[in-house]
């Protein structure tokens, strides 16, 4: 691993964010993690101050994750403080994306409405821009009760992903996120498109036919295979966990993965969509990292928390080049690259 000492330089803009009296657990060109509860982070930086919050709390679930997880009825109550003091961090065009899960109630197959509940009772502070759903198909078949064995409930296989602006106008801009045209659209780009009215009703004008570049993406996204036979307005996140970087450098380090990580091609989008190079993401739970993972491909600071000591310490490997890499493992399949477009900067890290 490459750790060098971090240079007084390398510091100045955690020093403007108040977090000097913290001792990052590592820290890169971009960024720093914090082994530390995230509300003790958050109370301490200024108000005013960060661009997006994008994360992924601890879901109410029935079966306990081994990183523990409140109760249903105690949820909302435990969540608030940290959303609290997102509010008060965030800009006035900042973002706030909170990918959770749904539960079901404990002993019944009856689903929980607590992820719509926190979903309402944020909607009193922030103004929610946008709801997005990520289907994982791969998503194990629970409470295996009434799926699996009684077999009266299907699969739970879709995370809300909510977005909140702090105000009305959260900074965002959908030409960066375009997705490629169908090869419907690219023929009707090529032989042109008479202005009608569709059966719905929509007047569809001359400007329909205009190439933009791409299609605005839906707000639906998928890990399924992109091959997979899927509704046609699915974003496809190509899923490519099962042979990661990370996953790699994990087995190598002899650390355990995080158990409950988000797709690298969430965080992008939302980088994409939502910020700018240079600016400020947090992610008050940062589990294995893939915020900051992400943060630092594509140029933007970051700030991320874990309470855990063995995630904040399994999160290095997204930063650290893998030992295929360095031509030190037997030859085996060829390393993928960590980000999309080869931007990935591993061996980058610094420790205190
Ligand atoms: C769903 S996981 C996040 C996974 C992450 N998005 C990823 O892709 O790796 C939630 C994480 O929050 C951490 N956590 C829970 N309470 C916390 C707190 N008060 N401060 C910081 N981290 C916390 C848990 O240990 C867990 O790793």
């Amino acid at each position: 691993m490459n750790v060098r000492e971090v240079r007084h330089e390398d510091v100045t803009w955690l020093a403007s964010l108040g977090l000097l009296g913290f001792r990052p657990h590592y820290q890169t060109g971009n960024g720093a993690i914090y082994l530390e509860d995230s509300l003790k982070i958050l109370q301490t930086m200024p108000a005013s101050s960060v661009d997006l919050v994008m994360t992924s709390p601890p879901f109410a679930l029935t079966r306990q994750k081994e990183y523990g997880n409140e109760p249903i009825d105690r949820y909302i109550a435990w969540l608030m403080p940290f959303c609290d003091q997102i509010f008060r961090v965030l800009k006035d065009d900042g973002s706030f994306v909170l990918d959770i899960g749904g539960s079901w109630e404990p002993g019944a197959p009856v689903r929980s409405m607590y992820h719509f509940e926190v979903a309402v009772k944020l909607a009193r502070k922030f103004k929610l821009a946008q709801e997005f759903y990520w289907f994982n198909p791969a998503r194990l078949p629970s409470p295996a009760e009434w799926v699996t064995v009684r077999r009266v409930r299907v699969k739970d296989a879709v995370n809300m992903v909510w977005w909140f602006g702090k105000t009305e106008n959260p900074k965002a801009d959908n030409r960066r996120v375009l997705q490629p045209y169908s090869e419907a659209m690219k023929s009707l780009l090529q032989k042109g498109y008479r202005a009608k009215k569709r059966p719905s009703g929509h007047d569809i004008s001359t400007k329909f036919a205009q190439d933009n570049g791409g299609a605005i993406p839906p707000n639906v996204f998928t890990t399924a295979h992109p091959t997979d036979d899927l509704p046609s307005n699915f974003l496809p996140l190509a899923n490519t966990e099962s042979n990661s970087h990370y996953l790699r450098v994990c087995r190598e380090m002899g650390t355990k993965p995080h158990p409950a990580r988000y797709p690298e091609n969430l965080v992008r989008f939302f980088l994409a969509f939502l910020t700018d190079p240079g600016d400020l993401v947090v992610d008050p739970f940062g589990g294995s990292n893939v915020t900051g993972a992400v943060c630092e491909a594509m140029n933007r600071r970051w700030v991320a928390a874990e309470i855990n000591r063995e995630y904040v310490e399994g999160s290095r490997a997204r930063f650290v080049a893998s030992a295929a890499d360095l031509g030190a493992a037997p030859a085996g399949p060829t390393q993928p690259a960590l980000f999309d477009g080869g931007a990935a900067t591993p061996k980058k890290l610094r420790r205190r």
